[in-house]
């Protein structure tokens, strides 16, 4: 059994807790500190370097980014600093700690989080999944096997990137109702589908706790559920990439 720390860094939070790999569950409670204000990186690092030291885990630590990362660096920043763009995240990170560490996409990690042990489980062909949050983050996996840093919340629908339309933070910003924000989704999953036929659709995010609210208003071709991880996805998911270095 692997016992290893999951980061997960977010807009409004950074949160960690170390997980066993094996079972895809937390073994002790999260420890959340907020994201300083600006999330400059140094900063960031400062935060994660807190949380390593609460949790008396040692090994590789996994840490999401809500950006396109490549080797542990962002290459985009839609939503932080544009000062992350080129730093090398993982590197920071791992000086601050002084352990190896990996750096993920924060989609790609809920993703493998629900592959391995959510919705996604024993589930073969092409699979998507969204998070539904501040943006839309997406992971592709096919036969199981993760096609990194895909950004279909940057697919472009009616002149705007699909994260401004259909985000949780579009529907909260712009009061949508849930027919209207489902409509949104719906025109964003069309897309998807159009372009890669998958087999299955996760929704994730904060927002998948009230699927009962809009699931049913889509009218896909695909399987749309919704995720079973919630708010340990990111986590689970960091640690299991952890893992597998
Ligand atoms: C970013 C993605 C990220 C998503 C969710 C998007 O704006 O471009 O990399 O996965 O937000 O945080």
């Amino acid at each position: 059994m692997a016992i290893l720390l999951g980061i997960d860094i977010g807009g409004t939070g950074i949160k960690g807790a170390p997980v066993d790999t094996d079972r895809g569950a937390l073994t002790a409670d999260r420890f959340r500190i907020p994201t300083p204000d600006g999330a400059l990186p140094e900063d960031v690092a400062r935060v994660v370097g807190e949380i390593a030291k609460h949790f008396d885990v040692s090994g590789t630590i996994g840490a999401t980014f809500p950006a396109v990362i490549r080797r542990g660096v962002p290459l985009t920043a839609a939503n932080v600093d544009a000062g992350w763009i080129g730093t090398d995240a993982q590197a920071l990170f791992a000086a601050e700690v002084g352990r190896p560490t990996i750096v993920i996409n924060d989609a790609d990690a809920a993703g493998i989080a629900e592959m391995e042990h959510g919705a996604g489980k024993d589930r073969s062909g092409t699979v998507v999944m969204l998070t539904l949050g501040t943006g839309i983050g997406s992971a592709v996996f096919t036969g199981g096997v993760l096609v990194a840093n895909t950004e279909f919340g940057h697919l472009d629908i009616r002149g705007k990137a699909a994260e401004e339309r259909a985000s949780d933070k579009a529907r909260e910003g712009e009061d949508l109702s849930w027919e209207k924000w489902a409509h949104r989704l719906n025109e964003v999953i069309a897309e998807i589908e159009s372009l890669l036929w998958p087999d299955l659709v996760i929704i994730g995010g904060g927002v998948s706790k009230k699927h009962e609210k809009f699931l049913p208003l889509l009218e896909t071709k695909t399987e749309v559920v919704p995720a079973q991880l919630l708010n340990e996805a990111g986590i689970v998911g960091a640690a299991i990439a952890a893992s597998r270095v």
